[in-house]
C-alpha cells in the first residue's frame, strides 16, 4: 500500500508548509478541487520543487461529453502530474476517448475511475444509480478495465470484489480512511489501515485524520510505520 494525502487545507501556504514536513518522503499527494481551482499549477510545480519524487494524483473527477473530457485529460498529460481521476458514469465512449487520447504519451499519468463517492450511503446511491452500492461499483470496475484504465476509487469495501472480478492489477485507491478510528466526518463507508490492508486497497487516501492532527508528520509517520508492518 502507498499512502496518498490529500491537501484539502484552506490556503496554499498551508498545503506547501504540510509537504514541507513531509519532504523526506516520497508519498503521494493528492491535488483535489479546493488546492487546484485555488492555487492551479503553479502549486503542482511547488510540490514538485518541494520533493521531485513526490507523486501526485490530481483529483478533479472528469465528467463531461467524451470529447471535452480527452481534451482535459491532454491538457492533464501536460501538468506532469502522475495519476487522475474520471466518473465511471460518464460511461465506456467518454473512457476510451480518454485512453485513446493519451495513448500516444510515453509517460501518461495513471487513470482512475470513481466508482461511487465514499460520501454516500446505499439510499443515497440508490436514489441516483438505482442499484447496490456494491453491484453499481462492480459494474463500473468492469467498464473501466474493458476500456483500459488502470484502476478505480472505490471505498476499501469493494476493492477486493473489484480485483476479483477484474485483474489483481487493478488498482483501487480508497479514500475514507480513518487510520486509528478517528471521526469519519462526512463520510459513510470508513475504514481502518488494516481493513485497507485486508481489503487489498492500493492507495489508501487520509486527509482529514492527517491536517487535523496537532502534529501532522507524527502521524504521518506513525502510518507509515503501521503500512510498513501490515
Ligand atoms: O478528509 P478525508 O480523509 O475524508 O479526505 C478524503 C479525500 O478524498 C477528500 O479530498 C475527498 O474529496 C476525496 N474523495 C472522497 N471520495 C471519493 C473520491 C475522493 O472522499 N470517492
Amino acid at each position: 500500500m502507498e499512502l496518498c494525502i490529500a491537501l484539502d487545507l484552506p490556503s496554499a501556504q498551508e498545503n506547501l508548509a504540510l509537504a514541507n514536513s513531509l519532504k523526506e518522503h516520497n508519498i503521494w499527494m493528492k491535488v483535489g478541487f479546493r488546492a487546484y481551482i485555488r492555487d492551479g499549477k503553479p502549486f503542482i510545480d511547488a510540490l514538485k520543487e518541494i520533493n521531485p519524487d513526490f507523486k501526485i494524483f490530481l483529483d478533479l473527477k472528469l465528467y463531461d461529453i467524451p470529447n471535452t473530457m480527452a481534451d482535459a485529460a491532454e491538457e492533464i498529460a501536460k501538468l506532469g502530474v502522475d495519476m487522475f481521476n474520471i466518473h465511471a458514469s460518464a460511461g465506456a465512449v467518454a473512457m476510451k476517448s480518454v485512453m485513446d487520447r493519451l495513448s500516444s504519451y510515453k509517460k501518461r499519468p495513471l487513470v482512475l475511475a470513481v466508482t461511487a463517492l465514499t460520501s454516500f450511503d446505499e439510499a443515497n446511491f440508490k436514489s441516483i444509480y438505482e442499484k447496490s452500492i456494491n453491484e453499481k461499483a462492480k459494474e463500473f470496475a468492469k467498464m473501466s478495465y474493458e476500456n483500459g484504465l488502470d484502476g478505480v476509487v472505490c471505498s476499501s469495501f469493494e476493492s477486493r470484489e473489484i480485483k476479483n472480478a477484474t485483474s489483481n492489477e487493478f488498482l483501487t485507491l480508497s479514500p475514507g480512511i480513518r487510520p486509528f478510528g478517528e471521526d469519519a466526518g462526512d463520510q459513510q463507508r470508513v475504514a481502518t489501515l488494516e481493513v485497507a490492508h485486508n481489503e487489498a486497497v492500493d492507495y489508501p487516501v487520509v486527509g482529514r485524520p492527517i491536517y487535523k492532527d496537532k502534529n501532522p508528520k507524527a502521524k504521518v509517520e506513525q502510518i507509515l510505520e503501521v503500512i510498513k508492518n501490515l
